[in-house]
Order: structure tokens, then C-alpha cells, then sequence
């Protein structure tokens, strides 16, 4: 899998748009973070391994598949809820964990606040979600966090992605590949991504 894959899709890019445009009411945000998650989830598990075994069609017998290693999605709260329900529609067999992270608002540092996931990360393919990867410094935290809890296969899927993240996360974590649906032009002076969506937890949640 590809280090940095940044999906280039027409429909992603009007998705893109809805969520970006300030105008945009929660319920249109919810469905357009939706429909981008499902894609973000189905971009992250090209190399899902499969396990072949027979089905039986009408008409005769068929080589069906299965997946061959289990599944985890974690989103960091709060935001990161927002893609889950996109990635759980295309993969409803995954598990679900939560990872707690905010990002103090002075020093931008992530502060850890609540986990709670399944045991068996170990061989499983690990989901590392939130909608925005600004620093990094949420990410880079949460995915030392599942390392040192087992996880030894995970991929950092985010909606927006500024340099300075992926830069970051690349350099903390040179095995976790990122996958993201638009790169931005850079952080701006209060480490928002610019031009980015504004405040996504804020807006999928309406607590703006
Ligand atoms: C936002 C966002 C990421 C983090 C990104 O969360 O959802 O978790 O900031 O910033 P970083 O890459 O610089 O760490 P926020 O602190 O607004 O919390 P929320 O998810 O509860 O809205």
C-alpha cells in the first residue's frame, strides 16, 4: 500500500465541497461525511487478505471469499464518530474501539481523556479514523497508544490532511500508511487546516 494515498474521485471532490462550504446544514454534513467515509474505508482495505471457500450458486458452484484477518476501526473522539458509520456500512463485520484524544487549545498538545477497545489487535487490520489530521499530534498519540496495546498493522484514515500531519505522522510512524481524501495547503497561526471545513467535530455534531 501506497505511503500517502490521497483519493483523486469526482464524487469525492463534490463531497468534498458540501462539507467545506460554510452554509452547509448538519443534515447534508452527516450524509456527505457518510458517503466519504464508506470510500475511505474501501480505499484502506484494498489488501484486506481473503480466505477463498465454495458457494453454491443457482445455477453451480462458485469460489466465494471471506476476510481473512479481522477488522478494528478507531475513531479518536470526538470527530473521528463522524466517518464510522460510513466505514461500518461498507465493512458491518468490523469492531469498533474509541481512543479519547483532545487537543488543548493553547498548546495544541493531544491530551489522552478515555479508551476503551476489544482485545485481538494484534494481526488484525487497525482503522486509525478521524476526520482531521492538522499537527498530527492527535494521531501520532493515539497510534503509540494501539502500538502499545498490540496493534501491528494499522492505517491512519482521515478526511482533510495538512503537510505538517503527514509529515509528522510519518515521521513518528514510517509503517502507519495514511489514507485521506484531499491534502490542504497548510495549518494556519491557531493550527487549523487552511482551507479546510472549519471545526468538524463542531459541525458533524452541531455544537458549533
Ligand atoms: C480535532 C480533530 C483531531 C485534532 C486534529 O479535534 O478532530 O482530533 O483536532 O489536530 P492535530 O492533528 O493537531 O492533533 P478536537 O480537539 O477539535 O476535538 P473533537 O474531536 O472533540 O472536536
Amino acid at each position: 500500500m501506497e505511503q500517502v494515498t490521497e483519493i483523486d474521485h469526482p464524487v469525492v471532490k463534490r463531497y468534498l465541497s458540501i462539507l467545506r462550504d460554510k452554509n452547509t446544514e448538519t443534515a447534508p454534513f452527516r450524509r456527505a461525511m457518510g458517503t466519504i467515509g464508506t470510500i475511505l474505508a474501501a480505499e484502506a482495505l484494498t489488501d484486506l487478505p481473503l480466505q477463498e471457500y465454495e458457494v453454491e450458486t443457482p445455477i453451480q458452484t462458485a469460489t466465494g471469499y471471506k476476510p481473512a484477518a479481522e477488522v478494528f476501526v478507531i475513531p479518536i473522539l470526538r470527530a473521528g464518530l463522524s466517518l464510522v458509520d460510513g466505514i461500518i456500512s461498507f465493512m458491518p463485520d468490523a469492531k469498533v474501539g474509541h481512543i479519547g484524544v483532545y487537543r488543548d487549545e493553547e498548546t495544541h498538545e493531544p491530551v489522552n481523556y478515555y479508551h476503551n477497545f476489544p482485545g485481538g489487535l494484534k494481526g488484525a487490520y487497525t482503522l486509525v479514523v478521524d476526520p482531521m489530521l492538522a499537527t498530527g499530534g492527535s494521531g501520532s498519540h493515539a497510534i503509540k497508544f494501539l502500538k502499545e496495546n498490540g496493534a501491528d498493522n494499522i492505517r491512519f484514515v482521515s478526511l482533510i490532511s495538512a503537510p505538517e500531519g503527514i509529515k509528522r505522522l510519518r515521521e513518528d510512524h514510517p509503517d502507519v500508511p495514511i489514507i485521506t481524501a484531499a491534502i490542504d495547503e497548510k495549518l494556519n497561526e491557531s493550527a487549523f487546516i487552511v482551507p479546510g471545513l472549519g471545526d468538524a467535530g463542531d459541525r458533524y455534531f452541531g455544537t458549533l
